[in-house]
């Protein structure tokens, strides 16, 4: 057995397919039961002790070092901009933060006061809209964004879009993409140094299976296309 590493894993959307990477990339014992309550999942048999907390607690627990590895979308990377190497997009939950408004609403209609906006990304919406020379309003939320417009709360969501079900189902329309998100390793960086060997390791594993399965998705869209 190696010597010991923490890693911070997304809990919700994002677990299972990163359990399911981490397998892949030899660790075979990587399971955890969706009826799981543990916060501290021990996997021996790999040297690993992996934490399972909320997407935007995962660059904390980097940051500070109480996780030496973690997994987590960019797109809570870009609200928080943590001090953490991020060697790694691991192609999983790709999506993209989008600014969206009731579907039939000219982007005139609002130009001239204070356009106000609720989103869950604070910081990547003010500059954002700063760099627009927009003056925003911001309305901070902690989920179902899409409500906001439908009851006059809000004029635009910035949000994130994945099949663009939601946006749908609630008369709503993309006005512009801010960025693309997926989930990416990150790494503390006093770790990297004192635990260079193993989390090296790990990192190579991780991108090696990472290339292996962009390169069988890029066949069958080959043979598909
Ligand atoms: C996310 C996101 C959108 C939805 C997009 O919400 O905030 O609401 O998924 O997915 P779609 O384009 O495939 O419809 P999540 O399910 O994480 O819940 P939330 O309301 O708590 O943000």
């Amino acid at each position: 057995m190696s010597a010991g590493i923490t890693i911070a894993l997304s809990k919700g959307k994002l677990l299972p397919p990163t359990l399911a990477l981490f397998r892949q990339a030899g660790y075979a014992a990587y399971h955890v039961d969706e009826s799981d309550r543990r916060l501290i999942v021990e996997f021996p048999e790999h040297g690993h002790r992996v934490l399972i907390v909320r997407p935007s607690d995962v660059p904390v627990y980097v940051e500070y070092g109480a996780a030496d590895l973690g997994v987590v979308g960019k797109d809570v990377l870009l609200e928080q901009s943590p001090d953490v190497y991020e060697p790694v997009d691991l192609g999983l939950g790709v999506c993209r933060l989008v600014v969206a408004k009731p579907n039939g609403q000219s982007p005139a209609q609002r130009l001239s006061s204070k356009i106000r906006v609720a989103t869950k990304y604070p910081n990547i919406t003010e500059r954002f809209f700063n760099q627009q020379g927009l003056p925003v309003e911001l309305i901070k939320l902690y989920g179902s964004i899409e409500l906001a417009p439908l009851v006059g709360l809000a004029d635009r969501i910035v949000d994130l879009v994945e099949t663009g079900e939601t946006l749908k189902a609630n008369h709503l329309v993309e006005e512009e993409i801010i960025a693309a998100s997926s989930a990416r390793l990150i790494v503390n960086r006093a770790s990297l140094k004192l635990k260079h060997a193993v989390l090296t390791e790990v990192i190579a594993r991780i991108k090696k299976q990472v290339t292996k399965a962009q390169a069988v998705s890029a066949a069958k869209k080959g043979r598909r296309g």
